[in-house]
C-alpha cells in the first residue's frame, strides 16, 4: 500500500473528511490546514517514543490525525490544540465515536502561550516567526518543571535547552529538553 493511499485509509477509518476549508478572516501568517503523513506519525511514536505513560500534545492539531493516531497505537493520553473550531468539531466528533475517552481538543492560540502541560510535544510546522517563538518560549517554561521531546516535523530549531535528535526520516528531528 502507498503511503498516500494509507492516510485516505486511515481518515476513512476515523471518519475524518476531506480537506475542509480554512475559516476565512485567520490572522496573517497563520498556517493553514494540511494533514501530516501517517508515516510521520508512526515514526514519531517508535523513535520519541510515545508510550501510554506519556502526555502526547500536538499543537496546531487540525482534524486530530496525529492526536488519535498517537492514543491509538501507544494508548498514550492525547491533547489536540487547534486555533480553528470547525476543524476541532470534527476532531471531537470522531474521537466520541470511536469511544476514545484518553484523547481530547481545545479550541485555543497555542501562540498564546496557553499550553497545556505533557511530555510529548507534536508540531506539523504549525508555526512561524514570532508565533514558533512564542510557543518555544512556553515549551521551555514547561522545560523548566519536566523533561519534554519535541517532535518536529517539517522544521528546525536550534535553542540552547534542546538537543537535537535526528530520525531516519529527513522531515521529522527530535528535541529532548536539556533543563
Ligand atoms: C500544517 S497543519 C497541521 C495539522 C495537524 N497537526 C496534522 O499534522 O494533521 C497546521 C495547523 O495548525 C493550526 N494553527 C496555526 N496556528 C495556530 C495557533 N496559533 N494555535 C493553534 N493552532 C494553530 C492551523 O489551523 C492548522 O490546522
Amino acid at each position: 500500500m502507498r503511503f498516500d493511499e494509507r492516510d485516505l485509509w486511515l481518515d476513512e477509518l476515523l471518519g475524518l473528511p476531506e480537506l475542509p476549508a480554512d475559516l476565512p478572516g485567520l490572522p496573517p501568517g497563520t498556517v493553514p490546514y494540511l494533514p501530516c503523513d501517517v508515516a510521520a506519525v508512526v515514526r514519531t511514536v517508535r523513535e520519541a517514543p510515545v508510550t501510554a505513560a506519556d502526555v502526547f500534545i500536538d499543537l496546531g492539531a487540525g482534524l486530530g490525525r496525529p492526536t488519535l493516531l498517537a492514543h491509538l497505537l501507544s494508548g498514550v493520553r492525547a491533547v489536540g490544540v487547534e486555533l480553528q473550531s470547525h476543524l476541532v468539531d470534527h476532531a471531537r466528533t470522531a474521537a466520541t465515536r470511536l469511544g476514545l475517552d484518553d484523547v481530547r481538543f481545545t479550541v485555543a492560540d497555542a501562540a498564546a502561550g496557553d499550553i497545556p502541560e505533557g511530555s510529548v510535544y507534536f508540531i506539523y510546522a504549525s508555526f512561524n516567526g514570532a508565533a514558533l517563538a512564542r510557543v518555544l518560549g512556553a515549551l521551555e517554561r514547561i522545560a523548566a518543571r519536566r523533561p519534554i521531546v519535541l517532535c518536529a516535523v517539517g522544521f528546525e530549531v536550534r535553542e540552547s535547552w534542546l538537543r537535537e535528535r535526528r530520525s531516519a526520516s529527513p522531515e521529522l528531528v527530535f528535541y529532548d529538553s536539556s533543563r
